[in-house]
């Protein structure tokens, strides 16, 4: 009746794929214990590592929660501790993590009744109360692993996209706060036909260099005419972090999500250390606090620590 899950933190847009593509990430997380209770509806018990609501109504987690049992219309209901190693706002995917990894679990302590594309309609109610818009590039991939495609949200399509083996992912994370609902306003609401050719040809060359294995087709795809030029602006140092890392062999640099952090890609472990060494280099000339990190790509998505599900 309890289990423990490890949430991954996730890379929204991979540049060129805003507000559609995504990937998880191995190393990097939040956990989770759920534990089915008698009463009805969901209690936050504890929150470590981040000062977020304990209300239902208020969290993310919460509100994915309660949509879920809305839904299968479950009178009884759940506790969540919830350890956050993620920082909210950091842009990886922070308020994904939980509002995923909550319905995740409750489906396995239930025994399955749902599929992962209902559990990623539900979470996508937590991210509608973080962003203002209920988008599901990082729900999808916290919730399938791997990297996704969403093709529509409304009627929700997710497309699971084949992920090459030796792609790893570096991230920085200067410790500057940027809300997804504020650095969504400064977009503009209508592209020029010229930026949409560019996009959609690199959008869909990267997909086709993800499944060829095709590092350099990915690397010339990994850009964004539309939203990194706007967003840029935020995120101090950012053309130089770019700059290096592609020097010290990335694929492609940008910006992971809505900010403020930014990550690159790269062929190999190796190259991904570097990568990250010469991002986090610039911050620190910056004098930026900042955190760094070097994952892999998580294919599994949410995962179980401890505990079993009911099987279904
Ligand atoms: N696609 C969203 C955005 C992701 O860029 O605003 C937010 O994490």
């Amino acid at each position: 009746n309890e289990i423990k899950v490890f949430c991954p933190a996730t890379i929204a847009n991979i540049s060129c794929g805003f507000d559609v593509l995504g990937l998880a990430l191995g190393s990097v997380g939040d956990e989770m214990v759920i534990r089915k209770t008698e009463l009805p509806g969901i209690v936050i018990t504890r929150i470590t590592g981040q000062d977020l609501p304990l209300e239902a109504q208020k969290n993310v987690a919460g509100v994915a929660g309660l949509a879920m049992l809305e839904s299968l219309n479950y009178q009884g209901g759940f506790e969540l501790e919830i350890h956050k190693k993620i920082k909210a706002g950091s842009g990886i995917g922070s308020s994904a993590a939980s509002a995923s990894g909550v319905v995740w679990g409750i489906n396995q302590l239930l025994g399955e009744p749902c599929t992962e594309e209902q559990l990623v309609r539900f979470a996508m109610e937590g991210e509608k109360l973080a962003s203002g818009t209920p988008h599901a590039d990082n729900v999808a991939p916290a919730i399938y692993g791997g990297i996704t495609l969403v093709r529509s949200s409304d009627p929700l399509d997710v497309v699971r996209i084949h992920c090459p083996s030796e792609l790893y992912a570096s991230v920085v994370h200067p410790h500057i706060e940027i809300k997804t609902a504020d650095s969504r306003k400064i977009l503009r609401t209508s592209i020029s036909l010229a930026d949409g050719i560019r996009q959609w040809g690199n959008l869909g060359a990267l997909i086709a260099g993800f499944y060829k294995e095709d590092y350099a087709l990915i690397s010339r795809s990994l850009e964004d005419h539309i939203i990194e030029p706007i967003r840029s602006i935020l995120i101090p140092g950012f053309d130089e972090i770019k700059q290096q890392a592609l020097a010290a062999g990335a694929l492609g640099c940008g910006i992971s999500g809505s900010g403020p952090s930014i990550f690159s890609l790269s062929k190999g472990e190796e190259t991904a250390q570097n990568a990250a060494r010469a991002m986090s280099d610039v911050l620190s000339k910056l004098d930026l606090e900042h955190d760094a990190y070097v994952s892999g790509i998580n294919t599994e998505g949410i995962k179980l620590i401890t505990g079993k599900g009911v099987s279904p």
